[in-house]
């Protein structure tokens, strides 16, 4: 059986106070480092081909998507109105399902079941000079626009 000096545990808790030290650097660093709070441009370019009666396309923006009909072209947010989880398109079914408490939207966003009060919000789009788009996340739209 080892002697506890008081040495030893004093070098022990020293062993364990350098090694909790290490351990928390990188979290802390990750933390300090983290691009999450900082403030995001609402605006998100989009300059791939969209063909006519294309489905929805996913832009390069977390759940920002766009879609080009015979009416024209649309883009929405997949985050679900119920309490903003975000919500996978089925291209499949032509609907968007929210994994977390299961409301279901049809292909333009509109609720079909579940507890989402009410559609995904459309936002509007624009189109540069060279056709590729702008879609500006910041400027809610209806569900009657189309670009
Ligand atoms: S967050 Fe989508 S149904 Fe609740």
């Amino acid at each position: 059986m080892p002697e506890w000096t008081r040495r030893a545990v004093l070098r022990l808790a020293w062993v364990g106070i350098v090694a909790a030290g290490a351990l928390t650097i990188k979290p802390l660093a990750e933390y300090l480092t983290s691009n999450e709070d900082r403030v995001r441009s609402p605006l998100v370019f989009y300059d791939k081909p969209l063909d006519e009666n294309s489905d929805w396309q996913y832009t390069s923006a977390s759940r920002v998507w766009v879609k080009r009909d015979t009416s024209g072209i649309m883009a929405l947010v997949a985050t679900c109105t119920h309490l903003g989880c975000e919500v996978n398109y089925h291209p499949e079914k032509k609907e968007w399902l929210c994994p977390c408490h299961g409301s279901i939207y049809d292909s333009e966003g509109r609720p079909i079941s579940g507890p989402a009060p009410k559609a995904m919000t459309r936002v509007a789009v624009e189109r540069k000079a060279d056709g590729s788009l702008i879609i500006n996340t910041s400027k809610q739209v209806g569900l009657d626009a189309w670009l």
